[in-house]
C-alpha cells in the first residue's frame, strides 16, 4: 500500500513488518496459566465443547489454539505471518494436539465450511485507520461462522486506557529483550500510535511503529450489530459485564440463526 498524504508509513500495513523474531520473545512471555484461563473464559463465553470446530483470528504463535485442541476443540489458526504459523505448528507438534494452522489475512480469510465459533484475541483488530477496513475481520468472521455461532473479541478497555493513560512503558522479557513502549494519540483520526524499541544488554536491536484506532466500548458493540451480529454486549475479561476500571475488554455477538 502506497502511503498517501494524510498517512505516515505508520499507517500503512504495519503489522507486515511488526511482526518479527523479537516481537516474537515477548508475546511467547505469555504466562501459561494466563493462556489456560483466557481459554476457559473463550469456552465458557461460545459453550465450545469437544468435536466443536473454531478459529482462532490472528492466531499469533498458537498458545491459544493448542489448548483449545488440548480440550479436543477443533481448531483452525489463521495469521498472516509464515513464521508465527512454523511457530503455531511446532507447539502443536510438541503439546501433541491436532491443530491446524493456516497463513492468511483474517481480514478476508473465510472457512470452508461454518464454524460454531470464531476468536479473536489481544489487541489483533483496528489496525487501519478505517472503519470499513477494520470491519473486513467481523464480515470474515460472520461468514465463515454457522446461524448462531458465537464471535469474541478481546481489546484494550479504550475507557480504562484513556483514563490512565501512559505515555511510557518499559518491560523485561526473556533472552535479555526490555522493550519500551512509548504512546500518544491523534485526537483528530482516534489512532493509538506506539514506538517500541526493543534493546539486548542495553543496546537498541530493533524499532518498530504501530496504530491501533481507539475503538470505545459502544463502538466495538455499534460494529458488530453493523456487521449483522445480534446478542452483543461488552464483557469484562472474566467474563462479567464490563466497568470501566477494566483494561481489557471481550465484545460478545452471535451470528443470528437466519443469518
Ligand atoms: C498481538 S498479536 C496476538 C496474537 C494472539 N492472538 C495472542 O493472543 O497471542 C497479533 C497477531 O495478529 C496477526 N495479524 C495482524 N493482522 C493480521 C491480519 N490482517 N491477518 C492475519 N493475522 C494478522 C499478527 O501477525 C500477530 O500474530
Amino acid at each position: 500500500m502506497t502511503p498517501t498524504k494524510s498517512q505516515t508509513p505508520s499507517e500503512t500495513a504495519w503489522w507486515k513488518s511488526f511482526y518479527d523474531d523479537v516481537a516474537k520473545v515477548v508475546l511467547a512471555d505469555q504466562a501459561p496459566a494466563t493462556i489456560v484461563r483466557q481459554v476457559d473464559t473463550i469456552v465458557r463465553l461460545t459453550g465450545l465443547s469437544k468435536g466443536h470446530r473454531v478459529i482462532d483470528q490472528c492466531c499469533g504463535l498458537g498458545q491459544h489454539a493448542c489448548e483449545l485442541a488440548s480440550r479436543g476443540v477443533d481448531v483452525v489458526g489463521v495469521d498472516q505471518s509464515a513464521d508465527y504459523i512454523d511457530h503455531a505448528r511446532q507447539l502443536a507438534g510438541h503439546r501433541n494436539v491436532a491443530a491446524e494452522f493456516v497463513v492468511a489475512d483474517a481480514l478476508e480469510y473465510q472457512h470452508p465450511e461454518r464454524v460454531d465459533a470464531i476468536y479473536n484475541w489481544h489487541s489483533s483488530f483496528g489496525y487501519a485507520r478505517h472503519d470499513a477496513q477494520n470491519g473486513r475481520m467481523l464480515d470474515a468472521a460472520r461468514h465463515s461462522l454457522r446461524h448462531g455461532g458465537m464471535m469474541l473479541l478481546e481489546f484494550p478497555n479504550m475507557l480504562h486506557l484513556l483514563a490512565n493513560f501512559q505515555e511510557s512503558i518499559v518491560s523485561q522479557h526473556p533472552d535479555g529483550v526490555a522493550l519500551t513502549r512509548t504512546s500518544r494519540i491523534a485526537a483528530c483520526t482516534g489512532t493509538l500510535h506506539q514506538v517500541w524499541e526493543y534493546r539486548r544488554n542495553g543496546q537498541r536491536v530493533r524499532r518498530h511503529e504501530s496504530t491501533l484506532r481507539i475503538y470505545l466500548p459502544d463502538q466495538l458493540i455499534k460494529m458488530f450489530c453493523d456487521y449483522g451480529f445480534d446478542d452483543v454486549c461488552a464483557l469484562s475479561p472474566c467474563g462479567e459485564p464490563l466497568t470501566p476500571a477494566e483494561p481489557r475488554c471481550i465484545i460478545v455477538g452471535r451470528n443470528p440463526s437466519d443469518g
